[in-house]
């Protein structure tokens, strides 16, 4: 690299920043080295990568809370075919311009759309991406139940917990008057933050380990194992609960929602 295109790529990154993605760029140099979490999110790409085939050809992958598109990126390096989105256009203008940096433009596609919008995209995705978006959303389970309509084979699922790794098996059914076993160590739970968690009134929720799972799974994903902390790698192999088909429809404006 010359130093001329040297010092072009690091006012870029001045001018693109903040980043929350640490990019390592061709040529060396990372957007964010000094990132509070370490490299981040190289150190947790470490922890996954081993649970991602390395050959990705032929498959299609949606990155939803794509940020500056670390994630994109190696799946993209990987064969995948990206679509990537996010609210964010200002992660979004990293993103496009990082995909130039590495050469993967025609790899990766970023879109500004609301995760739920995803219900929007023509047809389905391979795998689709889900990670740090959960519990920003206000909606999540109804982000879940269209996810996994768009998604053929599988989810990779991270979200922030709260503390509490205790899981039970729910019984098919519950008296009213047996009520007090929904406070039981392990039946599935999630906090609702009023106000802001982190100083970020956008992190809405925080479910546990347990309610994650079900949530999953009520939307119709099996999962087939926990990758690492807070990470899980999920797969659309079943129907989601049979009433969550008309809600979704009413929800999305679709016709034939069954209501005479
Ligand atoms: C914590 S970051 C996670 C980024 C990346 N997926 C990762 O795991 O490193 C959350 C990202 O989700 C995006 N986001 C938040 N709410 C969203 C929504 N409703 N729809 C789409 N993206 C959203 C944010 O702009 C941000 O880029």
């Amino acid at each position: 690299m010359t130093q001329a295109h040297a010092s072009g790529v690091d006012q870029a990154i001045r001018e693109l920043g903040p980043w929350f993605h640490n990019l390592h760029l061709p040529g060396g140099m990372q957007t964010a080295p000094q990132h509070e979490f370490g490299d981040f999110p190289s150190f947790k790409w470490r922890q996954i990568a081993p649970h991602i085939p390395q050959d990705l050809h032929g498959l299609t992958v949606l990155d939803v809370g794509c940020n500056a598109g670390f994630y994109s990126f190696e799946l993209a390096r990987r064969g995948a075919q990206v679509t990537a989105i996010d609210i964010d256009p200002h992660y979004l203008a990293q993103a496009r311009w990082a995909a130039r940096q590495y050469g993967l433009e025609d790899r990766v596609s970023f879109h500004r759309m609301q995760a739920y919008d995803a219900a929007t995209l023509p047809g389905s995705f391979d795998w689709v991406w889900l990670m740090g978006v959960l519990y920003h959303l206000r909606h999540p389970l109804l982000a879940l139940d269209i996810l996994r309509r768009k998604t053929r084979d599988r989810l990779v699922l991270q979200t922030m917990t709260m503390p509490g790794g205790e899981q039970m098996d729910t019984p098919r059914d519950l008296g009213l008057d047996q009520r007090d076993h929904l406070q039981s160590r392990g039946w599935p739970r999630m906090a609702f933050i009023e106000h802001r968690l982190a100083g970020d009134p956008t992190n809405w929720w925080a479910p546990d380990n347990a309610c994650v799972l079900a949530m999953a799974r009520s939307a119709g994903f099996d999962i087939e194992r926990q990758l690492t902390h807070e990470t899980w790698m999920c797969r659309a192999t079943r129907p989601p609960d049979p009433f969550v088909q008309p809600e979704l429809d009413a929800i999305l404006g679709l016709p034939g929602r069954g209501i005479a």
